[in-house]
């Protein structure tokens, strides 16, 4: 136990001030390659030191749960990032922000109990007294409104975190779930635990009837979650992780409120606003509006020109040996390679940075073309090819790239698909039209890294594997850069 010392509230708000000041840091660092590291690590820092300073600002307290729960939270946190593999990042992401969210509810719903404590005690008597019991209420109210507003966000990020979760792990199907009159429902579903809210802060009803608003308030949040998820298709998922991210921030940020923290206000603002900059500019890379992923459902229907993962409908496809590859690759002066969501799942990055560095070494300049969605997660190309040592400068975003490729000698894809479909360019029947993408085509010589004709993420066709100057080299990712190599050695 430790005593309410005024120290105690001295160090706490020390340790506030320090808290915050390294989570923006953090959150710059985050922003490059680079420091991102770093960056990390600073957060996680500022985490331990706003948990720390919060207890220290408590005093007075038990600290049994709390070591009971930072045991039970460590170990399950441990076991996680232990067994989860690179390519179900994503899905990590989604469940992490699903308990974030619960965690607001529940916090929301415990402060709601201690808000209609405080004010059944602030009752008094007397015309001086009514007038300040009354100034009190309303500005009880505002924080009874805002505990709601906290359970309201908290239990959407909860249930649509869960349904995002169960898509990307492939639990349930990734194909959109349209409800008839889903927009009334949803607007029903919003609209009502609203009204309730209000009513359990400001309206005249016993306890008993508030605490049952709370709980219809809870479930509706609940199913409004799972209501704006479910209409997603696969294809926009990345978008709702980010803008889910950004809910648990918001609720978080609430919840701050809720509770007088003023670390978790400033911490979870950051993340609400990090994470609608990050919506926004995913929903740019893939040429959607906010408005369109969330209530379009797009991808309902496949659209003219999707495939069905199958092999069927490409004419004049060219395919090499990785011998022949290797000679064209031994002469080039200037090669891209464009790393995708196949890269990942042949864990090839470190064969493709030996591969890169042999090339290197024979005088080729070497660089990686880098798209925004490359893979199934935001920076997961990056993430990967830094963990493999790639140097960072050699690592160039689609606009710093893309008008390059005309002047390129070799274009290595190696397990991407949709982020090179030159049908997002020209095919305007295509899911994938305006979603910006990388101009491989232009290059002298293409080769394109993966195990089949099979399609990508969106499930459509790929025009590039049909160009005159794009060869197929059918082999799995990390097998084909090891091969090429030996032969590039040898040859
Ligand atoms: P995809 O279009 O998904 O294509 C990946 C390709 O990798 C597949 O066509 C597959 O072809 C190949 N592949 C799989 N395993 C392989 C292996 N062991 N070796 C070699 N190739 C392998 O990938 P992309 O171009 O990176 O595009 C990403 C897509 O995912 C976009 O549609 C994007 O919208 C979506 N998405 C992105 C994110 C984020 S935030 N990045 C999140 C969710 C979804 P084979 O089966 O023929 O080998």
């Amino acid at each position: 136990m430790i005593g309410d010392q005024p120290w105690n509230h001295l160090a706490a708000d020390f340790g506030f001030i320090l808290s915050v000041i390294l989570f923006m840091v953090a959150i710059m660092r985050l922003g490059k390659v680079k420091t991102a590291r770093s960056g990390n690590g600073m957060a996680a820092v500022a985490m331990l030191l706003a948990v720390v300073s919060q207890l220290v600002h408590e005093g007075q307290m038990d600290f049994i749960y709390i070591i009971i729960g930072l045991g039970v939270g460590s170990l399950v946190g441990l076991v996680m990032a232990l067994k989860v593999k690179m390519t179900q990042m994503p899905e990590m992401v989604a469940l992490l922000n699903g308990f974030g969210g619960l965690a607001s509810m529940f916090v929301g719903i415990a402060s709601y109990f201690q808000y209609v404590e405080a004010q059944a005690t602030s009752e008094k008597k007397g015309l001086f007294d009514i007038v300040v019991t009354n100034l009190d209420k309303m500005m009880g109210g505002f924080n009874g409104i805002n505990l709601m507003l906290a359970i309201l966000v908290g239990a959407v990020t909860f249930t649509g975190s869960i349904v995002a979760f169960l898509k990307l792990s492939e639990k349930m199907s990734g194909k959109p779930i349209l409800v008839p009159l889903r927009h009334v429902i949803n607007g029903m579903l919003l609209l009502v635990p609203l009204a309730l809210s209000v009513l359990a802060v400001w309206g005249p009803g016993s306890m008993a009837l508030n605490l049952t608003f709370v709980i219809i308030v809870s479930l509706m949040a609940l199913l409004l979650g799972i209501m704006l998820v479910i209409p997603i298709g696969g294809g926009d998922m990345p978008v709702v992780i980010s803008l889910l991210n950004s809910y648990s921030g918001v609720a978080a940020a609430l919840t701050g409120f809720t509770i007088n923290s003023p670390v978790l206000i400033v911490s979870g603002s950051l993340v609400g606003a990090s994470g609608i900059i990050l919506t926004q500019i995913m929903c740019k890379a893939m040429n959607r509006s906010l408005m369109n992923v969330m209530f379009g459902g797009f991808g309902a229907e496949p659209a003219a020109g999707a495939g069905d993962k199958k092999d069927d409908g490409y004419k004049n496809v060219k395919s090499c040996d990785v011998e022949e590859a290797a000679m064209v690759l031994a002469d080039a002066q200037s090669c891209i390679i464009i790393p995708g969501y196949g890269m990942a799942v042949a864990q090839a990055q470190h064969a493709v940075r030996e591969l890169a560095d042999a090339m290197s070494k024979r005088g080729c300049q070497m660089r990686y073309a880098i798209h925004p969605v490359a893979g199934r997660m935001p920076g997961h190309m990056n993430v990967l090819l830094a963990e493999a040592n790639v140097p960072y400068d050699q690592l160039l975003e689609m606009d710093a790239i893309n008008n390059d490729f005309k002047n390129t000698d070799v274009a290595i894809v190696i397990g991407a698909n949709d982020v090179v479909n030159p049908a997002a360019k020209d095919n305007k029947a295509s899911p994938l039209y305006g979603m910006p993408v990388l101009n491989v085509e232009e290059a002298r010589s293409v080769f394109v890294i993966k195990r089949s004709l099979g399609a990508g993420f969106a499930g459509v066709k790929n025009e590039l594997f049909e160009k005159d100057n794009v060869r197929m080299v059918y082999a799995d990712g990390r097998k084909a850069c090891e091969d090429l190599l030996k032969a590039l050695k040898e040859a």
